[in-house]
């Protein structure tokens, strides 16, 4: 009785190892780079609460010299997103006061002509020039630094702002949340005929939930991420079901 029993047992334990091994490097294990071209509005639109920003890169066609960039560059593209929160706190009238070159240089403020995950940022050297550039072609700069741990602190002199949720992470374009809009100083800084907004960039935001919100959609736009987790659970429902029997077994023999 007892070895006809035990015999089972032993291949039931040595399946749940073997399923444990196999299955459980599915969700480390590379996936396929994403296929077709890299499209910035279609990130935005899926993260959700970027329209204001969609907007602008529609209406100034920095949206339309970034995926030509995209597509052509080696190096890649980090792009900064402010979302709808953001450019409300911004004090009204802040973008109309704007002339069309500057909402360019604004949204060219938001834009890095070279692909940055979290890693690259660690080691990057400031003061990190962005494409926005002045009447005599000097490149508007951020003062980018790593405070570890996937959290990245991105200040432009007037305003500071954390990057911790990534829309997408993987070259040649990387996108990244930020709950602020990154004023140039030499848009809106002291010199500036602009200067008012700098005091709404510091005025506690309300919306903070809206960072949370953010978190589901950058969860499902990591290609790889949901079928792993899939995986991952049919595995531990499996693991779980085995050592139910597996236990059953062991009360039967004992
Ligand atoms: C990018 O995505 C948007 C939104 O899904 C779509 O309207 C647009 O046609 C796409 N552009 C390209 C070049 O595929
Ligand atoms: C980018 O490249 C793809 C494939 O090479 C092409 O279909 C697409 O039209 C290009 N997009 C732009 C904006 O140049
Ligand atoms: C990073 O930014 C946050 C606010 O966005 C600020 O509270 C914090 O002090 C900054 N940390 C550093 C090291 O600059």
């Amino acid at each position: 009785m007892a070895s006809s029993l035990g015999l089972p047992l032993v291949v039931i334990v040595a399946a749940a190892l073997a399923c444990s091994q196999c299955l459980g490097q599915s969700p480390t294990a590379p996936g396929p780079a994403p296929a077709g071209p890299v499209n910035l509005t279609a990130i935005l639109e899926k993260a959700g609460q970027y329209t204001t920003f969609m907007r602008l890169l529609t209406s100034t066609q920095v949206g339309i010299q970034i995926a030509n960039q995209v597509n052509t560059s080696t190096e890649g593209m980090t792009v900064f997103a402010p979302t709808d929160n953001a450019f409300q706190n911004l004090k009204p009238g802040t973008l109309n006061g704007l002339s069309t070159q500057e909402q360019v240089q604004l949204i060219l403020y938001h834009v890095l002509s070279k692909f940055n995950n979290f890693d690259n940022f660690e080691t990057i050297s400031n003061p990190v020039r962005t494409q926005a550039t002045g009447q005599d072609g000097e490149a508007f700069s951020l003062t980018i630094v790593s405070i570890g741990n996937r959290q990245v602190n991105v200040s432009s002199g007037m305003v500071t702002t954390q990057l911790n949720n990534a829309l997408r992470e993987n070259f040649p374009l990387a996108v990244y949340q930020v709950d602020k809009v990154l004023l140039p100083p030499a848009l809106f800084g002291a010199k500036s005929p602009k200067s008012s907004p700098a005091t709404s960039a510091t005025k506690p935001k309300t919306g903070d939930s809206k960072s949370d919100q953010a978190q589901s959609p950058a969860t499902h736009s990591a290609d790889t991420e949901a079928p792993a987790n899939g995986v991952y659970g049919f595995k531990t429902m499996g693991i779980g079901f085995l050592a139910m029997v597996g236990t059953l077994t062991t009360a039967l023999l004992f």
